[in-house]
Protein backbone atom coordinates (compact mmCIF):
# COMPACT_ATOMS: atom_id res chain seq x y z
CA UNK A 1 0.00 0.00 0.00
CA UNK A 2 1.06 3.52 -0.95
CA UNK A 3 1.17 5.37 2.77
CA UNK A 4 2.61 8.66 0.76
CA UNK A 5 1.87 11.59 3.32
CA UNK A 6 -0.38 13.87 1.31
CA UNK A 7 -0.79 17.03 2.11
CA UNK A 8 -4.40 18.76 2.67
CA UNK A 9 -5.38 21.18 0.37
CA UNK A 10 -6.56 24.47 1.71
CA UNK A 11 -9.16 26.48 0.15
CA UNK A 12 -7.07 29.43 -2.24
CA UNK A 13 -7.52 32.69 -0.76
CA UNK A 14 -5.78 35.94 -0.59
CA UNK A 15 -4.32 37.54 2.84
CA UNK A 16 -6.11 40.09 3.65
CA UNK A 17 -4.61 43.69 2.18
CA UNK A 18 -0.77 44.64 3.92
CA UNK A 19 -0.97 47.84 5.50
CA UNK A 20 2.03 48.61 7.90
CA UNK A 21 3.11 51.31 9.78
CA UNK A 22 6.35 51.96 8.05
CA UNK A 23 4.03 52.36 4.46
CA UNK A 24 1.46 54.51 6.14
CA UNK A 25 4.63 56.63 6.74
CA UNK A 26 6.02 56.74 3.31
CA UNK A 27 2.21 57.81 1.90
CA UNK A 28 2.37 60.44 4.71
CA UNK A 29 5.89 61.59 3.37
CA UNK A 30 5.40 61.93 -0.09
CA UNK A 31 2.34 64.06 0.14
CA UNK A 32 3.82 66.12 2.81
CA UNK A 33 7.38 66.48 0.28
CA UNK A 34 5.43 66.90 -3.19
CA UNK A 35 1.94 66.81 -2.39
CA UNK A 36 1.58 63.45 -4.65
CA UNK A 37 3.25 60.52 -5.28
CA UNK A 38 2.43 57.34 -6.86
CA UNK A 39 3.33 53.56 -5.86
CA UNK A 40 2.80 50.23 -7.16
CA UNK A 41 0.43 48.52 -4.46
CA UNK A 42 -0.05 44.79 -6.07
CA UNK A 43 1.82 42.87 -3.67
CA UNK A 44 -0.19 44.62 -0.75
CA UNK A 45 -3.80 44.40 -2.29
CA UNK A 46 -3.15 40.90 -3.68
CA UNK A 47 -3.99 39.22 -7.11
CA UNK A 48 -7.07 38.01 -6.27
CA UNK A 49 -8.25 41.49 -5.18
CA UNK A 50 -7.43 43.55 -8.22
CA UNK A 51 -8.98 41.00 -10.58
CA UNK A 52 -11.96 40.77 -9.09
CA UNK A 53 -12.45 44.34 -8.72
CA UNK A 54 -11.60 44.23 -12.49
CA UNK A 55 -14.13 41.78 -13.14
CA UNK A 56 -16.81 43.96 -11.50
CA UNK A 57 -16.26 47.38 -13.30
CA UNK A 58 -16.15 45.21 -16.52
CA UNK A 59 -18.85 43.50 -15.99
CA UNK A 60 -20.70 47.03 -14.76
CA UNK A 61 -19.26 48.28 -18.12
CA UNK A 62 -21.02 45.20 -20.37
CA UNK A 63 -24.22 45.73 -18.65
CA UNK A 64 -24.17 49.64 -19.06
CA UNK A 65 -24.59 50.12 -15.08
CA UNK A 66 -21.88 53.31 -15.37
CA UNK A 67 -22.91 56.69 -16.08
CA UNK A 68 -21.49 59.66 -17.72
CA UNK A 69 -19.78 61.51 -14.93
CA UNK A 70 -20.14 65.28 -13.74
CA UNK A 71 -17.94 67.85 -12.95
CA UNK A 72 -19.59 70.21 -9.94
CA UNK A 73 -21.58 69.44 -7.61
CA UNK A 74 -24.91 69.58 -6.72
CA UNK A 75 -27.13 72.24 -8.79
CA UNK A 76 -24.03 73.19 -10.60
CA UNK A 77 -23.29 69.51 -11.55
CA UNK A 78 -22.71 69.89 -15.55
CA UNK A 79 -21.76 66.83 -17.89
CA UNK A 80 -19.83 68.56 -19.70
CA UNK A 81 -18.09 66.23 -22.25
CA UNK A 82 -15.38 68.68 -23.79
CA UNK A 83 -14.41 68.30 -20.12
CA UNK A 84 -14.70 64.51 -18.98
CA UNK A 85 -15.77 61.36 -20.88
CA UNK A 86 -15.12 59.04 -18.25
CA UNK A 87 -18.16 56.90 -17.29
CA UNK A 88 -18.69 56.08 -13.33
CA UNK A 89 -20.51 53.47 -10.61
CA UNK A 90 -20.45 54.39 -6.88
CA UNK A 91 -19.13 51.52 -4.76
CA UNK A 92 -21.21 50.87 -1.77
CA UNK A 93 -18.63 48.26 -0.47
CA UNK A 94 -21.61 45.30 -0.67
CA UNK A 95 -19.52 42.55 -2.61
CA UNK A 96 -16.56 40.69 -1.22
CA UNK A 97 -13.90 42.36 -3.23
CA UNK A 98 -15.50 45.60 -2.19
CA UNK A 99 -15.47 45.56 1.49
CA UNK A 100 -12.11 43.97 1.26
CA UNK A 101 -10.88 47.22 -0.60
CA UNK A 102 -13.17 49.38 1.59
CA UNK A 103 -11.42 48.10 4.64
CA UNK A 104 -7.63 48.57 3.14
CA UNK A 105 -9.13 52.49 2.25
CA UNK A 106 -10.55 52.89 5.96
CA UNK A 107 -6.51 51.78 7.48
CA UNK A 108 -5.10 54.35 4.42
CA UNK A 109 -7.63 56.99 6.01
CA UNK A 110 -6.81 56.22 9.60
CA UNK A 111 -2.78 56.33 8.84
CA UNK A 112 -2.80 59.71 7.23
CA UNK A 113 -5.15 60.91 10.17
CA UNK A 114 -2.32 59.82 12.67
CA UNK A 115 0.62 61.18 10.53
CA UNK A 116 -0.90 64.31 9.22
CA UNK A 117 -3.80 65.19 11.69
CA UNK A 118 -5.89 65.81 8.26
CA UNK A 119 -9.15 64.86 10.20
CA UNK A 120 -10.53 62.67 7.77
CA UNK A 121 -13.99 61.41 8.47
CA UNK A 122 -14.91 59.01 5.46
CA UNK A 123 -14.13 58.34 1.98
CA UNK A 124 -15.92 57.52 -1.11
CA UNK A 125 -14.94 55.73 -4.09
CA UNK A 126 -16.15 55.04 -7.73
CA UNK A 127 -15.28 52.67 -10.75
CA UNK A 128 -14.28 54.68 -13.59
CA UNK A 129 -14.04 53.39 -17.61
CA UNK A 130 -12.49 55.65 -20.32
CA UNK A 131 -13.30 54.08 -23.39
CA UNK A 132 -11.19 54.69 -26.71
CA UNK A 133 -10.75 58.52 -26.99
CA UNK A 134 -12.00 59.04 -23.47
CA UNK A 135 -9.78 61.75 -21.37
CA UNK A 136 -10.37 63.97 -18.20
CA UNK A 137 -8.80 67.86 -19.26
CA UNK A 138 -6.45 69.68 -16.04
CA UNK A 139 -8.33 69.88 -13.05
CA UNK A 140 -8.04 69.91 -9.44
CA UNK A 141 -10.46 67.34 -7.22
CA UNK A 142 -11.91 69.78 -4.67
CA UNK A 143 -11.92 73.83 -4.33
CA UNK A 144 -10.28 75.36 -1.66
CA UNK A 145 -12.02 76.79 1.29
CA UNK A 146 -14.82 73.94 0.85
CA UNK A 147 -13.06 71.27 3.05
CA UNK A 148 -14.76 68.23 1.63
CA UNK A 149 -12.25 66.37 -0.76
CA UNK A 150 -8.55 66.06 0.90
CA UNK A 151 -7.12 63.26 -0.21
CA UNK A 152 -7.63 61.65 -3.76
CA UNK A 153 -6.57 58.26 -4.41
CA UNK A 154 -6.48 56.51 -7.58
CA UNK A 155 -6.28 52.62 -8.26
CA UNK A 156 -5.40 51.57 -11.64
CA UNK A 157 -7.51 48.34 -12.70
CA UNK A 158 -5.32 47.54 -16.63
CA UNK A 159 -3.32 44.54 -17.34
CA UNK A 160 -0.84 45.02 -19.55
CA UNK A 161 -0.50 48.21 -20.21
CA UNK A 162 1.91 50.01 -22.67
CA UNK A 163 2.51 53.73 -22.86
CA UNK A 164 1.28 53.48 -26.12
CA UNK A 165 -2.28 52.25 -24.89
CA UNK A 166 -2.49 56.49 -23.60
CA UNK A 167 -4.53 57.22 -20.84
CA UNK A 168 -1.78 57.95 -18.67
CA UNK A 169 -2.26 60.23 -15.16
CA UNK A 170 -0.46 63.57 -15.81
CA UNK A 171 0.65 65.55 -12.77
CA UNK A 172 1.44 69.08 -12.66
CA UNK A 173 3.33 71.13 -10.21
CA UNK A 174 1.44 72.25 -7.25
CA UNK A 175 3.17 75.54 -7.24
CA UNK A 176 3.99 76.05 -10.96
CA UNK A 177 0.85 74.36 -12.42
CA UNK A 178 2.15 74.48 -16.01
CA UNK A 179 4.97 72.65 -15.02
CA UNK A 180 4.81 68.76 -15.51
CA UNK A 181 5.82 67.16 -12.62
CA UNK A 182 4.49 63.09 -13.18
CA UNK A 183 3.51 60.66 -15.45
CA UNK A 184 1.56 57.47 -14.61
CA UNK A 185 0.86 55.01 -16.29
CA UNK A 186 -2.25 53.14 -15.41
CA UNK A 187 -1.22 49.87 -15.22
CA UNK A 188 -2.98 47.29 -12.43
CA UNK A 189 -1.84 47.58 -8.99
CA UNK A 190 -0.84 50.96 -9.26
CA UNK A 191 -1.96 53.79 -6.87
CA UNK A 192 -1.48 57.70 -7.14
CA UNK A 193 -2.07 59.38 -4.12
CA UNK A 194 -2.30 63.67 -3.79
CA UNK A 195 -4.13 66.53 -2.37
CA UNK A 196 -7.32 66.98 -3.64
CA UNK A 197 -7.27 71.16 -3.28
CA UNK A 198 -3.50 71.12 -4.50
CA UNK A 199 -2.68 69.23 -7.55
CA UNK A 200 -3.86 69.38 -11.11
CA UNK A 201 -3.58 66.46 -12.72
CA UNK A 202 -5.22 65.26 -16.17
CA UNK A 203 -5.64 61.90 -17.78
CA UNK A 204 -5.09 62.04 -21.44
CA UNK A 205 -6.74 60.23 -24.38
CA UNK A 206 -6.94 56.71 -23.60
CA UNK A 207 -6.53 54.27 -26.34
CA UNK A 208 -8.25 51.42 -25.21
CA UNK A 209 -10.51 50.63 -22.38
CA UNK A 210 -8.99 52.12 -19.32
CA UNK A 211 -10.43 51.34 -15.77
CA UNK A 212 -9.77 52.39 -12.55
CA UNK A 213 -10.91 53.38 -8.87
CA UNK A 214 -10.66 56.77 -7.85
CA UNK A 215 -11.70 57.48 -3.58
CA UNK A 216 -11.79 60.87 -1.82
CA UNK A 217 -11.05 61.04 1.89
CA UNK A 218 -13.24 63.95 2.93
CA UNK A 219 -13.25 65.84 6.18
CA UNK A 220 -16.81 66.51 6.26
CA UNK A 221 -19.66 64.13 7.19
CA UNK A 222 -22.59 62.67 5.04
CA UNK A 223 -24.78 65.36 4.37
CA UNK A 224 -28.32 64.17 6.04
CA UNK A 225 -30.97 63.07 3.99
CA UNK A 226 -33.84 65.65 3.92
C1 LIG B 1 -10.65 61.89 -11.25
C2 LIG B 1 -9.28 61.72 -11.80
C3 LIG B 1 -7.47 60.28 -12.45
C4 LIG B 1 -7.21 58.98 -13.10
O1 LIG B 1 -11.47 60.96 -11.36
O2 LIG B 1 -10.92 62.98 -10.68
O3 LIG B 1 -8.59 62.70 -11.87
O4 LIG B 1 -6.03 58.70 -13.38
N1 LIG B 1 -8.84 60.50 -12.13
O5 LIG B 1 -8.15 58.23 -13.37
MN1 LIG C 1 -9.23 64.23 -10.55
Amino acid sequence: MNDQFVAPVLPQSDPPPVVSDQWLDELADGLTENGWMSQDVACRLGAGLLSGLRNEVQILDRTEALRGAGVGRGADLLRDRSVRRDKIAWLQGMTPVQAELFEFFDAVRLGLNQRLFLGLRRFEAHYATYHQGDFYRRHVDSFKGRASRVVSLVLYLNEDWEEADGGALQVYNRESENEICGIVVPEQGRMALFMSEEVPHEVLPANRTRYSIACWFRCDEVPLAL
